[in-house]
């Protein structure tokens, strides 16, 4: 079953039915300021910091899940009936109801006795505010009088505090209304040099900003008593919780359309002056009334849409495919690259299953993440390596997380968890190979954060390196740490104290659990590292690491292969974990995928022989769990991953982070049609009718999918922020498509289905645009390739050395042309 469809032409998906399983979600905002909204107008916006600078309140835990937002409310001022066009929250049976999630805005609207309603929402480039436009037309036969409200409830500011310190926040909370404007200024007062607006471009019939005064005595946001009354009471927040909310009184002829606009955002002054005069306390507007008043002007607020509509035409114009699958071409060009930019942009800080308040961008999380992104924001990539490389620890260490504001590591969660380090080669290989911007190894970053610590960059990638050589376990491989990969193996940890973090407690040495996923890691990072090293000419240094790749490779295979397939550790016991030994967990994804992915066991069949365990024991149609059998009880030995019930999460869940680990296992192979079909099991696109099984978002990838094992088999859960989004990506455009960036140019290397009679590609690659196109001329994935009119031996192509700013690539798959 579905709750609307994909527009492809317009980038926008289209739920027409406001009960959707789940909110489904959008992300407003681009850069400094931002919002998540619903399909029915609910979600929050903030500042850069989920946490610290939230500007609207929004409560987690709901029943409704959803429910608190940017209502809208209309009032029929003869018949006194109210509604909310975007169904949210007064839930009025609507026609035409409809939801646009596009490219960083929303449009909600519907018609509700001949009264059509629509607002769009969204962010202006490099201005911190969102703007409401709202369109009202009268499609009766006669005069309406219609009442519009709009309304949202502030935060006061740390989003943790405000859930939580009544006792304070009840008397803190402050406003001020000048000429139609509501401004927040809870603690502007004191220590914040920043407050919150909201304005309505049209005469004011009246305001609200205390939320008593408008919701009523025991009424919540459904029923405000002012709306049902018709009239707001332009009451002053003097503690409790302060409010925005407007009316305007619109009087229409048949056939009339008007519109409003609301501007809600963020400003702040400098500390000296805070307040106009210089000694009251009055908050000094010189700064922020020319912009409120720019964006309430319709002309100013179209322009900045259209700003916006092209600053995405563009991002997505760097890579654009046409496959003859509907799915792969949706996603690739629209949603999961919007995805990776909202990935990078949020981390995994605020979405509907992270709620802002855990603060820290992940070391490994951002790492990958730039597998996604890289393309198209380099110069924002530059700065996240370099951020992410200053927090690195002088031994090559990481912290797990660091904060985005600070940019400091965070003790609290502090290092140790091993696979972390090598992340930085990974991601900093990706920038190298996108841009071909060496500079980036000299740059000096400091360790720690601590002045004087500072080496190249280039030096940070051997501390990675070396951080994983100077901590090997018994059996020659990586000591796990805290955890790997997966965050929930959490071999030393052995907590029996409830509620205790698996994630922060550490019980054991740490000098005997192994990781197997590590070894597979450290063997791709070693040729990663390598081909940089060869390329700044160290060919000494570069025949190191292929050398201490080839060792860990051995290792892997003496200790690491279980006979059919790849362990994935040893426990602190010595004890083989992901064994057919063990009585559960008996295989798992990571070690295969990534083992596959770094090329080991491609020329003895034991990839092949992997690949095929892992198809038999862990493939399911919704796509590749974990581990089988799931862990049935809790193991103290092995922690969280068995804290959770089989088919969840890391206990046997459909992870789709590591799938195109497995995907790209079967490109390695040669298995084209495998690989895909592997795609096509966890693409949202492609589970669209399932809608009501699957649940969340048919247009972005949730993080998990219950497995097997789960009484909910099929259902996605934790959308939107996760490396899914990346690493599907990277997977089905570098690998299945085969459109590769490497150190030296664009490798053409598709392993694409067999059925497929080609594709067609555009990619804007150091300033070049590759036309691309591939066309399949026999079996296998052997190619041929003409560029711009010349066969080239091989399938890499250079960069142009002349001026050429267009190139042309035919591929001919299947079929040698040239021997
Ligand atoms: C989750 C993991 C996550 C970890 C750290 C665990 O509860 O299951 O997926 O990586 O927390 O945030
Ligand atoms: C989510 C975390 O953000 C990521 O770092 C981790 O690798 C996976 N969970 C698996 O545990």
């Amino acid at each position: 079953m579905k709750f609307g469809f994909f527009d492809d032409q317009n980038r926008e998906y289209v739920i027409t039915q406001p009960n959707t399983p789940l909110p489904w979600i959008n992300y407003l905002g681009c850069q400094a300021y931002f919002g998540i909204i619903s399909n029915t107008a609910g979600g929050y916006s903030f500042y850069r910091d989920a946490r610290l600078r939230r500007l609207t309140r929004y409560r987690y835990n709901n029943a409704p899940m959803d429910f608190g937002g940017r209502y809208i409310y209309l009032r029929d001022d003869e018949s006194r009936q109210f509604w909310s066009p975007s169904w949210q929250p007064t839930r009025h049976d609507l026609e035409n109801y409809s939801c646009r999630h596009g490219m960083g805005y929303t449009v909600i609207g519907s018609t509700y006795n001949g009264i059509e309603a629509h607002t769009r929402y969204f962010v202006p480039l490099d201005e911190n505010l969102e703007i409401w436009q709202l369109t009202v037309t009268n499609r009766r036969a006669t005069r309406a009088q219609i009442s519009t409200f709009a309304s949202i409830e502030f935060c006061l500011w740390d989003a943790q505090d405000d859930a939580t310190n009544f006792q304070r926040n009840f008397n803190i909370g402050q406003v001020e209304v000048e000429d139609g404007v509501i401004y927040h200024k809870t603690e502007y007062r004191e220590r914040r040099n920043h407050f919150a607006y909201f304005g309505c471009s049209e005469q004011s019939a009246g305001f609200d900003t205390q939320r008593e005064a408008f919701l009523g005595p025991y009424r919540g946001w459904d029923s405000p008593a002012a709306v049902e009354a018709g009239q707001l009471t332009n009451s002053i927040a003097h503690g409790w919780s302060p409010i925005g909310a407007h009316q305007v009184k619109l009087d229409l002829a048949p056939g009339e359309t008007r519109q409003i606009a609301f501007v809600l955002g963020y400003q702040e002054n400098p500390v000296d002056q805070k307040f106009d005069p210089e000694d009251s306390q009055t908050i000094n507007k010189k700064q922020v009334k020319p912009v409120i008043a720019k964006y309430l002007d319709p002309k100013q607020a179209d322009a900045a849409f259209e700003r916006l509509r092209q600053h995405w035409d563009k991002l997505l114009g760097i890579f654009q495919v046409d496959t003859p699958d509907i799915h792969t071409n949706r996603m690739v060009n629209i949603w999961n690259a919007y995805q990776c930019m909202v990935t990078f942009n949020l981390s995994r800080s605020a979405s509907f299953y992270e709620s802002g308040i855990g603060r820290g961008l992940g070391f490994r999380d951002s790492n990958q993440d730039l597998l996604g992104f890289v393309h198209m924001a380099p110069e924002r990539a530059r700065q996240r390596i370099l951020d992410l490389a200053a927090t690195q620890l002088p031994t090559g260490g990481a912290y797990h997380q660091y904060q985005p504001l600070t940019k400091r590591g965070n003790n609290d969660i502090g290092g140790g968890f091993n696979d972390d380090p090598l992340w930085l080669i990974v991601g900093v290989s990706a920038y190298l190979k996108e841009t071909g911007d060496w500079s980036i190894l000299d740059e000096e970053v400091l360790f720690d954060n601590q002045p004087g610590s500072e080496k190249p960059l280039y030096e940070h990638l051997l501390r990675s390196f070396s951080y994983t050589l100077e901590r090997l376990g018994p059996h020659g491989l990586p000591l796990i740490g805290r955890a790997d990969w997966n965050d929930c193996l959490n071999l030393n940890c052995f907590s029996s104290t409830p509620g205790q973090s698996f994630q922060t407690t550490t019980n054991k040495g740490g000098q005997v659990a192994e990781s197997v996923f590590i070894a597979g890691l450290f063997v791709s990072a070693s040729r990663e590292l390598a081909a940089i090293a060869k390329h700044c000419r160290l060919n000494a240094e570069a025949d190191t690491y292929l050398r201490e790749g080839t060792k860990m490779e051995q290792v892997v295979h003496e200790h690491g292969w279980d006979g059919e397939w790849f362990l994935r550790a040893y426990d602190d016991s010595g004890a083989k974990i992901g064994s057919k030994e063990c009585a559960e967990g008996k295989i798992f994804i990571e070690s295969n995928g990534f083992c596959v992915l770094a090329g080991i066991g491609l020329d003895d069949g034991r990839a092949a022989k992997a690949l095929a365990a892992t198809h038999e024991h862990l493939a399911t149609k919704h796509g590749i769990v974990v581990l089988q059998p799931p862990y049935s009880k809790y193991y103290l030995n092995l922690g969280e991953i068995s804290s959770y019930p089989p088919g969840y999460k890391e206990n046997a869940g459909v992870f789709c982070h590591v799938n195109p680990w497995v995907m790209i296992g079967e490109t390695r192979l040669g298995h084209g049609d495998q690989a895909h079909d592997y795609y096509s099991r966890i693409n949202p696109s492609a589970r669209e009718e399932i809608s009501d099984l699957h649940r969340c978002e048919p247009y972005v990838y949730a993080q998990m999918i219950a497995g097997k094992d789960a009484p909910t088999f099929g259902e996605a859960k934790n959308s939107w922020l996760t490396g899914t989004a990346a690493w599907n990506y990277y997977a089905i455009v570098q690998w299945i498509l085969g459109i590769r960036t490497t150190l030296d140019g664009l490798e053409i290397a598709p392993v694409i289905p067999k059925n497929w009679p080609g594709f067609k590609a555009t990619r804007i690659f150091r300033g070049v645009v590759y036309h691309i196109s591939i066309e399949r001329k026999g079996d296998g994935n052997q190619i041929s390739l003409i560029v711009d009119g010349s066969p080239i031996e091989g399938n890499l192509v250079l960069p142009p050395t002349d001026s050429r700013k267009e190139v042309t690539i035919k591929g001919f798959l299947g079929e040698p042309l040239h021997k």
